[in-house]
């Protein structure tokens, strides 16, 4: 099951219908995260997460400098992965 979803692609237009505090997802390294339920308790507050939605925000959540815990805790949120092209193609339009 976990493997089913860690693999599951997901479109970056998919993605940035998931960009409110309640229905919140994140593209971290290619890997997408539903931190819906996390985000009221991250240390580094809720507008942060939601400034990095919708887009790829690998850049904003390796800036923080986040600790090896933090990085671990991803796994718990992933719910599949974006394409590569998908997600450069994406990067260039906005
Ligand atoms: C699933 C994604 C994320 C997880 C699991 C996560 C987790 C954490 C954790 C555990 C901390 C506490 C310090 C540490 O252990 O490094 C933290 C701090 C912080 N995070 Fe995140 N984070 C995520 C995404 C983001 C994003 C996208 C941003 C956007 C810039 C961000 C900004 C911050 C900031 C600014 C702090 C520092 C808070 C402080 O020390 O005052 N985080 N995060």
């Amino acid at each position: 099951m976990f493997a089913a979803a860690a693999t599951k692609v997901i479109t970056m237009q998919e993605v940035s219908k998931h960009i409110k505090e309640e229905d919140l997802w994140l593209v971290i390294n290619g890997n997408v995260y539903d931190v819906s339920k996390f985000a009221n308790e991250h240390p580094g507050g809720v507008d942060t997460m939601v400034a990095a939605a919708g887009i790829d925000g690998t850049s904003d959540f390796d800036g923080v400098g986040h600790s090896d815990s933090a990085k671990k805790q991803l796994i718990t949120y992933q719910i599949g992965r974006v394409h590569k092209a998908d997600l450069a193609a994406w990067g260039k339009s906005k």
